[in-house]
């Protein structure tokens, strides 16, 4: 049946999870890159969720999701055997991905999820994958194993020194850039503030740097104007136009104050929503 849930995993309890949902025409079509728009009930909200894997033959997705809120809590009340009502995708621009040799995957936090799919996009078009993946200990760890088959090297960062360089990705980035000149592009998925200052590392290396930018979106197909973001001082929307963009002429500055418009209102919503459980 169409939007079934046909296995649940829990990562990290009561915090991350993956989904493998059967969706035959999302798997057959999507691309490294490429999320999808769910709504679990007709009233629900509409929230982008990265496509972290698809499987055509099996006609199933891979849904990697952070209880973050209302609608991630609500979907995370979701067991096995259980339908989402509405799932649309694929949607936005896929990675744009040539053999170009050395690619520099990174990862922070629940964005390694997304990552993965673009690390194993680059693996299939013949690139070296480096990957550097970030999270606060390294129970919070996502997707190392999945990586360690694509990469030719996984770098870890965990904030509190539990597992390899103690401190943030970027500086494991920095000291890799600085090491080595053979680096053709460097893709980001992560927390704002991580994408931001991966743009600030790479500057001045010179090389080509792709964050995945996670803003709010709505519709997810160009109508609504919510997750609109400045990119070199011109208006995008990163459901069509994204949600990749040259992280060197992003506003993260103003894609930050966008995202926490609506704090107190999602505050309210969770409220309500636990009050009622
Ligand atoms: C395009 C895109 C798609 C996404 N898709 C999904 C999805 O499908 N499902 C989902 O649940 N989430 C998704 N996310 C992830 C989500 O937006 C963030 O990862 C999440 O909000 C933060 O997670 P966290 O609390 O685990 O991060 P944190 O644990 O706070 O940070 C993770 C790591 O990022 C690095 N970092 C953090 N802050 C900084 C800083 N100031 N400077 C340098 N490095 C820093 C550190 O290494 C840190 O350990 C997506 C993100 C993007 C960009
Ligand atoms: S989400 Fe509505 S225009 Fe992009």
């Amino acid at each position: 049946m169409i939007n079934k849930i046909l296995k649940k995993r829990i990562l990290i309890p009561d915090k991350v999870s993956e989904l493998t949902v059967y969706a035959p025409h999302i798997a057959k079509n999507a691309r490294p890159g490429n999320f999808v728009v769910l709504r679990l009930t007709p009233t629900g909200e509409r929230i982008p969720l990265t496509i972290a894997d698809r499987d055509p033959e099996q006609g199933t997705i891979l849904i990697v999701y952070l209880v973050l809120g209302k609608s991630t809590a609500l979907l995370d009340t979701f067991a096995e055997g259980d339908t989402i009502l509405d799932l649309c995708g694929p949607l936005g621009k896929p990675t744009h991905i040539t053999r170009s040799g050395k690619v520099l995957c990174v990862g922070g936090g629940t964005g390694i999820a997304a990552m993965h799919h673009i690390a194993k996009g680059n693996y299939e078009a013949g690139n070296q994958v480096i990957s550097v993946i970030g999270a606060r200990s390294q129970d919070l760890l996502l997707f190392k194993p999945e990586l360690e088959k694509i990469s030719a090297q996984v770098l870890v960062a965990t904030d509190d020194g539990s597992l390899g360089h103690k401190g943030f990705v970027t500086e494991v980035l920095k000291k890799y850039l600085e090491d080595n000149n053979d680096v053709h592009e460097v893709v980001a998925v992560g927390p704002v503030p991580m994408m931001k200052a991966v743009a600030g590392v790479t500057a001045p290396f010179d090389v080509r740097t792709i964050v995945s930018l996670n803003s709010i979106m709505v519709d997810g197909v160009g109508m609504c104007g919510a997750c609109r973001v400045s990119v070199k001082g011109e208006t995008f929307f990163a459901c069509v136009d994204g949600p990749e963009f040259e992280a060197a002429h992003v506003d993260f500055d103003e894609l930050m104050m966008r995202l926490n418009a609506f704090k107190s209102q999602e505050k309210q919503s969770m409220a309500l929503f636990e009050k009622r459980q």
